[in-house]
């Protein structure tokens, strides 16, 4: 059994101004309680609460961030965004939150808030110093091009076209893998993947089919096989990174960077893993894909806590939740719930999709009523070197957005988006 051990109530910091009539209104809701009051009640009205005070909490992050040239990134203690340059690997959840709120609510404020964000992260797309290259520009540019009406748009295909190319020069065909940005501790000249990549070749996949070469979706597809080859050990929990000879593509070790250890798994990880599986189905249709997806899907649940949150690491004995990591496996399973054919299957994920979404619209999860621009409260970056432990992040805020949006989809709520390309 896992039992959490919060950390006692932190002080909160007092708000910004700017924030609209309906804003105040909603956040002045927020302050007398209006996530707590709630709570308890049918998902419908949690999920519809956690929106609008969202959406508040948004518009407020608006004034407070003010230059678009930087991007929230995780909160202090004190729940204020740490904020960064572009090339952060989460530059591109902010413009996605903003997105969202767009999509969601249609008001063109977002809309204009959204595109303002996106801008400068155009800058990014030659990087050839990162993987991340798929988290920034799909939640960014690929939201905007899904969302977007008018010629200012077009833009945004040839951006995204273009991160791609860069994002397939990290392509090592012995290996069969793109190779990872970073790795703390390198064993000689090996070739480093980990398993957070597999959320970067939706890029790729939607270059080919927009106009890029196919080579990228055959990379892509490539990167996924081997994962699904080598990171996976037989009861289902994953390896954060695996070393490659570059010459000949041979394993030379597997561990963790960001879990407990070598042989725990560490649930962002299997979450981005669930999650990359979902999306490289969606693209090839390749049932190995599918496969994978249920077994990390399947391991991921099993070793939920009892209020369906998970810890950072499901073996760890330091029993910290990780709320990023179940906003990224709820999102997960309600795609994955519009491709599993078993039934009992499909209500089994749907249903566990539900409980954790129920848990993270509440307290101590959601951030209603505390003084915060941020949405939820504890995540954790990277908890071996004590960096970002027990706060919020800007990529929980993101798949909790999302996750929101696909169950409001999947119950018939009226969605309000607007349908660009
Ligand atoms: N991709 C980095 C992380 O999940 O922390």
């Amino acid at each position: 059994m896992i039992v959490s051990t919060f950390r006692a109530l932190r002080v909160r910091g007092a708000k910004g101004g700017g924030v609209s009539l309906q804003g105040a209104a909603l956040v002045a809701l927020a302050l007398t309680g209006g996530a707590g009051a709630v709570c308890g009640e049918r998902l419908d009205s949690l999920v519809r609460n956690a929106v609008n005070i969202s959406l508040a909490h948004l518009e407020q992050s608006v004034s407070e961030v003010r230059d678009s040239t930087l991007y929230p990134t995780y909160a202090t203690p004190r729940l204020k965004w740490i904020l960064k340059k572009s090339d952060d690997w989460t530059s591109g959840f902010y413009p996605g939150c903003l997105w969202y709120a767009f999509e969601i609510s249609g008001d063109p404020r977002y809309e204009r808030w959204a595109r303002r964000w996106t801008a400068p992260l155009e800058y990014e797309k030659s990087n050839t110093g990162t993987h991340d290259l798929g988290f920034k520009f799909m939640c960014s540019f690929g939201n905007g091009l899904r969302l977007g009406t008018g010629p200012a748009y077009a833009a945004y295909r040839t951006i995204l076209l273009s991160a791609a190319q860069t994002l397939s020069e990290r392509f090592n065909s012995e290996v069969g893998c793109l190779r990872s940005n970073w790795d703390a501790k390198p064993a000689g000249n090996s070739f480093p993947v980990i398993i957070d990549i597999m959320m970067n070749l939706d890029l790729l996949f939607w270059a080919s089919g927009n106009g890029g070469p196919p080579f990228m979706a055959e990379y892509a597809a490539r990167h996924a096989a081997t994962t699904c080859r080598d990171f996976v050990r037989p009861d289902g929990g994953t390896y954060h990174i695996v070393r490659y000879d570059p010459n000949t593509g041979e394993i030379i070790n597997r561990g963790t960077l960001q879990g407990a250890g070598d042989g725990t798994t560490w649930s962002r990880g299997q979450a981005w893993g669930l999650y990359g599986m979902v999306v490289a189905y969606r693209f090839t249709k390749q049932e190995a894909f599918l496969q994978m997806a249920e077994r990390l899907a399947d391991y991921f649940l099993g070793h939920l806590a009892e209020d369906h949150v998970s810890a950072w690491d499901f073996q760890s004995e330091i029993r910290l939740r990780d709320v990023s990591a179940t906003c990224i496996a709820a999102s997960a399973l309600l795609e994955l719930v519009r491709y599993v054919a078993n039934d009992s299957l499909r209500v089994h994920y749907r249903r566990e999709a539900e409980a954790m979404l129920t848990s993270l619209c509440c307290a101590p999860y959601f951030t209603a009523g505390i003084g915060t621009s941020c949405l939820l409260d504890h995540s954790v970056q990277y908890l071996p070197v004590h960096s970002n432990v027990d706060v919020p992040s800007i990529f929980a805020d993101y798949y909790f957005l999302e996750a929101l949006l696909r169950y409001r989809a999947q119950s018939g709520e009226p969605t309000d988006q607007p349908r660009g390309k």
